[in-house]
């Protein structure tokens, strides 16, 4: 165990800290792990709210392993957070979405969308915290799917 009781998660070869020297460059892997994973209504890419068909956010929860568990102290119903999650049903090899009829006329770059095909599909969202248990949220605000692996979440002022 490491400090504060916490499992000493530097054991893990995944959680390799670089130097100024290895830094890892362009077009190569670093890791990431999945710290949780989140549950919601949505069980069909069709049920995830999205700009284009405006469906309600409905509650979701935010399920973090044991491990990780430790990390959700210091949130407080009624607060905000940034939750960072994979989306792992993803294209990851377009960096352009074509041009679509009626969609748009010319290609556009993923980066200048929040669209999920992209080579990080990392999603990013803003939730309300309504409910803290142990190694659980309870969050609105989320529009990914039953089941998406969970990245990261930070908590925010708005
Ligand atoms: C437009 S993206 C926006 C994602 C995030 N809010 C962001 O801004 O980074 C949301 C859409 O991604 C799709 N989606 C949801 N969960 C997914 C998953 N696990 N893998 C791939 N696509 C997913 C759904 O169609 C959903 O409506």
């Amino acid at each position: 165990m490491g400090v504060g009781g916490q499992k000493d998660l530097a054991d893990s070869p995944a959680y390799t800290v670089y130097t100024d020297n290895d830094a890892p460059k362009t077009g190569e892997s670093v890791s990431c792990t999945v710290i949780g994973t989140i549950e919601t209504p949505y069980k069909r890419m069709e049920d995830c709210p999205n700009r284009h068909n405006k469906q309600e956010f409905l509650p979701c929860t935010i399920r973090l392993g044991a491990e990780f568990a430790p990390g959700l102290a210091g949130f407080e119903v009624g607060g905000k957070a940034l939750v960072l999650y994979w989306f792992h049903r993803a294209r990851r090899d377009m960096i352009q979405l074509p041009a679509r009829e009626g969609v748009r006329d010319k290609p556009v770059g993923v980066f200048s969308l929040r669209t999920p095909p992209r080579p990080n599909p990392i999603a990013a969202q803003t939730v309300e915290i309504l409910a803290v248990r142990d190694g659980e949220l309870d969050v609105v605000g989320l529009d990914c799917l039953d089941g998406t692996p969970l990245l990261d979440i930070k908590r925010t002022k708005r």
